[in-house]
């Protein structure tokens, strides 16, 4: 029997700003899927990364099932009221439609859904990351799946040596989805390409060329797109599966060590390095830096086990650090250069009028 994991993530309010969920609103929404366990749904986890809170699912029903996508939107819908009620700040804010009619995508929460046979053990891993946008999994997937700098396994295991397919998507096509698929590694270079662009290129999906088996998923909304103004950052989510004939965990965990400059930060306008957190871990400095939160789990016979929190270990915290200070370098500009996104990411907020009422005042 086939396995379905879907992620699907929404920012509905959250204590203090932009900053971390109340275990009330957290509550509300396990209330509300709780009651589907064992009916519609074999297994769920909720978490919080930051100010979003991600629903993770085991079901039967293959990825895009409507009935799973409304139970999400109704627990996000239970948790928005407890919002109001609480008095969080921005209740229901990544919910950008009236209703859900059977799919969630283009309606504000990011999903993130695969479908497979169970391998005898089934490790894979969650990221979830809050203040930034879906290009933030670009790099690390790259580096994860292609590099050997990274993942060891493409030079040690002659399956993981055939290489992996990655599926790309061009996030600036709205009216349907524009993508590429790219062999590594004789394509490396091609996907290299796409990828140093993350806010126009994003990994959908990657897939083993020795066996054809889905390794990863990751959320490709850009709300700013969806909403036509700045509602907020994406903040996406992802699945990897592990070991046998994908990466080994660790070798999947590898490039968050760099802590990367994203798109995120204050304001969803800045550029900072995504730190590797704790789960349920909070926003503070300057709404960030961009967090990113790794869960690993093992599902079987459609059952998770407990969670572990695979950023949870003395090394990340050198790694966290490393990333405040590099925070800190980028912060010390200001608004200024690369500190601050450029326009055409800025021009769904209020920079445009300030840029209207100037054009006026130009000599010619
Ligand atoms: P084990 O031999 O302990 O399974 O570890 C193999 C491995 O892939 C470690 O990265
Ligand atoms: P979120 O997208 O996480 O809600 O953050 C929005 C923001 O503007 C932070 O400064
Ligand atoms: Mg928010
Ligand atoms: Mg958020």
């Amino acid at each position: 029997m086939k396995t379905t994991l879907s992620v699907i993530k929404a920012d509905i309010g959250s204590i203090a700003g932009h900053i971390k969920p109340s275990r009330a609103l957290i509550d509300s929404v396990k209330e509300c899927i709780d009651r589907q366990l064992g009916k519609l749904i074999t297994d769920f986890y909720i978490g919080s990364t930051g100010d979003d809170v991600a629903i993770l699912f085991c079901h039967n029903h293959g990825t895009g099932y409507g009935e799973l996508h409304q139970l999400a939107w109704d627990a996000f819908i239970c948790g928005t009221e407890k919002a109001k009620e609480q008095g969080l700040y921005g209740a229901g804010q990544d919910l950008l439609a009236d209703a859900c009619s059977g799919n969630v995508r283009g309606l504000g929460p990011a999903v993130a859904e695969m479908e497979f046979e169970e391998r005898e053990a089934e490790p894979f891993l969650l990221f979830t990351a809050d203040k930034t946008d879906p290009g933030a999994y670009n790099l690390p997937l790259y580096l994860g799946f292609a590099d050997p700098m990274h993942c060891s396994g493409l030079i040690l295991s002659p399956k993981i040596g055939r290489g992996f397919r990655f599926v790309i998507l061009d996030v600036a096509f709205t009216e349907e989805d524009r993508v590429i698929e790219l062999d590594a590694p004789e394509e490396l270079y091609d996907i290299a390409a796409l990828l140093r662009d993350n806010e126009r290129f994003v990994v959908s999906a990657i897939y083993s060329r020795a066996t054809g088996n889905q390794a990863a998923a990751a959320s490709t909304t850009r709300l700013h797109n969806i909403a036509g103004k700045y509602t907020g950052k994406d903040d996406p989510v992802l699945l990897v599966r592990c070991q046998g004939d994908f990466p080994a965990t660790g070798e999947i965990l590898s490039p968050y060590s760099i802590g990367h400059y994203v798109a995120g930060f204050m304001r969803g306008s800045h550029t900072g390095p995504l730190m590797p957190v704790k789960m349920g871990g909070a926003i503070s400095y300057f709404d960030g830096p961009p967090i990113v939160s790794a869960v690993g789990f093992c599902v079987h016979n459609g059952k998770l086990t407990e969670p572990v929190d695979c950023f949870d270990h003395p090394y990340w915290d050198f790694v966290r650090e490393k990333v405040a200070r590099k925070s800190y370098d980028m912060r010390e500009q200001g608004f200024s250069g690369p500190a601050m996104l450029p326009y055409a990411e800025l021009e769904y907020g209020g920079i445009v009028s300030i840029m209207d009422k100037l054009e006026k005042k130009f000599s010619r």
